[in-house]
């Protein structure tokens, strides 16, 4: 027996790409006070997407500061070497991109062996078939519901229909095997727009702009994570 995805809990995950970076131990403290329950850590590499962010280093400077797991979010490639770097560096989850690993398979074990959960990222035009061979060494399906490389995109209304098509497909796997996949979706999550999310399927929502650019007056973040929630009745 497993919970239906209807029942399970929502996880929020604010991207600390739209923190104040100069502030960043304060500001990841402010988001778990607020109730998160993940650190979403995008890593983008000028490259793989036109961005340049974080690494390793950073990841290890914010890991003393919280106790929730950092969700490391790979915009890379190539990707294998990174991996160990971010393992030790206290990343709990690692997903990447599977167009920018030549050895997807291999990768997923990579990270798993590492002592981290693993997951698979996909862009909005990327096809769903990157999952069939590989349901066994996956913890999280992230769907991209925007194009990789920035915070603040609009959310692209199609991931709605992606995301009930991954749902059926991690709930059917769940009832053969007993083992849930997380579905996080990321890009665009709104206070408006949560709701719909869930309801399509999401079980854990990154939220960037909407989370860091809706301060409480004290500077933390509790009321925007409490009106993400009391969106979505059976988390609230
Ligand atoms: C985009 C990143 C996202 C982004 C989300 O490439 O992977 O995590 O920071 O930001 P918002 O919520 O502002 O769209
Ligand atoms: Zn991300």
């Amino acid at each position: 027996m497993f919970i239906p995805s209807s029942v399970q809990p929502l996880r929020l995950a604010p991207s600390i790409l739209s923190a104040d970076f100069s502030r960043l131990g304060e500001e990841v403290r402010a988001i778990e006070a607020g109730g998160a329950d993940l650190v979403h850590f995008d890593v983008m590499d000028n490259h793989y997407v036109p961005n340049l962010t974080i690494g390793p280093l950073v990841c290890q400077a914010i890991r003393p500061h919280v106790g929730i797991p950092i969700d490391v979010h790979l915009m890379v490639e190539p990707v294998d070497a990174l991996i160990p770097q971010f393992a030790k560096a206290g990343a709990n989850i690692i997903s990447f991109h599977p167009e920018a690993s030549r050895h997807v398979d291999r990768t997923l074990a990579l990270i798993r062996e590492h002592g981290c959960q693993a997951g698979l990222a996909l862009n909005p035009a990327t096809p769903l078939a990157w999952l069939d061979q590989v349901m066994e060494r996956l913890d999280m399906v992230l769907l991209m519901s925007v194009n990789p490389g920035f915070g603040g995109q609009v959310f692209i209304p199609s991931t709605l229909a992606k995301l009930r098509q991954v749902r059926q497909r991690l709930d059917a796997y769940a009832d053969t095997t007993g083992r849930r996949i997380w579905l996080e979706v990321d890009g665009g999550v709104k206070v408006d727009n949560i709701a719909a999310i869930v309801a399509a399927g999401a079980d854990t929502c990154v939220a960037g702009s909407a989370v860091f650019g809706a301060p409480d007056a004290d500077g933390g973040y509790r009321g925007v994570l409490r009106a993400l929630r009391q969106q979505v009745p059976q988390s609230a």
